[in-house]
């Protein structure tokens, strides 16, 4: 597989070093009740990364020992993603449904068992694996493990690109420090999708064509289904509105649209247009919480 060493990365995966992070330094800062809620969200989607997994290992995936493998050290890797973002929020201070709990340092994992379980009850009723149940009821394709190859990069670009622009917005020094030992992680990722999405694309002219045809009609930025759509839209206004996210998304869009068979394509530019417009016709209160709102307890601005 070209560009990416599954060999090294399975030898030397694994769980997030968080060796030094000062974590009694996080609540000597403020964190941004904006910040606050973008981290929830991407908390809540890293810890339902095995659900995806669970999603993702029903289909034709399964049959493929290099990309089962793979799989098995990255769900490891994202666990620890989402534990680390959930200590970070319970240093600060916060307290999230439903149970608004705190969490310590010396909490048994996994954190936030009650949250987790609300969420995966919330996205089973309302059957929001759409999506990759629609891919796997239609894996009769070929190479149909090329869609599911690109959707996992695709995703690991936007976490990634997520977290540099959230690096570039705050100004807490830990939060800093803890981004960038996860980048490393999804960077790995990111290079692993890419790779075997373009091997797969361009080995076949079906391959791109179901996969084009998918994301243009299916896809969805991260997070679509397991969190209510405010959050997607309060998340993707906070990292991408401004002129830099726009040039970031427009970035992502470059790289996706480099892969075989998917050039033109704009994905995240017309996520983040419409994201914006649904901002612009419900102003939302930064601090309002909705139904399933991420934060209970956040501090009030000052
Ligand atoms: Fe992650
Ligand atoms: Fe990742």
């Amino acid at each position: 597989m070209e560009g990416f060493d599954l060999d090294r990365y399975l030898r030397t995966s694994r769980k997030l070093d968080l060796t030094g992070l000062d974590w009694d330094d996080v609540s000597r800062h403020p964190v941004q009740p904006w910040e606050a809620r973008c981290l929830a969200y991407m908390m809540d989607i890293e810890s339902h990364t095995v659900v995806y997994l669970r999603d993702l290992l029903a289909t034709r995936a399964a049959d493929e020992p290099d990309v089962t493998a793979f799989l098995s050290c990255w769900v490891y890797e994202e666990l620890w993603h989402g534990e680390a973002f959930s200590r970070f929020l319970g240093e600060a201070g916060h307290r999230l449904e439903p149970d608004r709990l705190p969490v310590a340092a010396a909490d048994p994992y996994p954190s936030r068992r009650q949250r987790n379980a609300w969420i995966r009850r919330a996205v089973g009723r309302g059957g929001a694996f759409g999506h990759l149940a629609t891919m796997a009821g239609s894996a009769v394709v070929g190479d149909f493990v090329a869609l599911h190859m690109t959707w996992g990069a695709i995703n690991e670009l936007s976490t990634l690109t997520g977290y540099h622009r959230l690096i570039a917005r705050t100004e807490h020094p830990v939060l800093v420090d803890l981004l960038g030992r996860i980048i490393k992680d999804e960077r790995r990722h990111f290079a692993f999708y890419r790779a075997q999405a373009r091997l797969r694309l361009s080995r076949g002219r079906q391959a791109r064509k179901v996969t084009r045809w998918a994301l243009e009609r299916l896809w969805a930025p991260v997070g679509t289904g397991v969190r209510p759509q405010t959050e997607t839209d309060f998340v993707i206004g906070e990292l991408f509105a401004g002129p830099a996210g726009h040039k970031a998304v427009r970035e992502m869009d470059g790289v996706i649209a480099d892969l075989p068979g998917l050039g033109g394509l704009r994905l995240f530019d017309d996520a983040r247009t419409a994201a914006l417009a649904r901002l612009q016709r419900e102003p939302e209160d930064a601090w309002r919480t909705s139904d399933q709102s991420a934060l209970s307890t956040a501090p009030k601005p000052r």
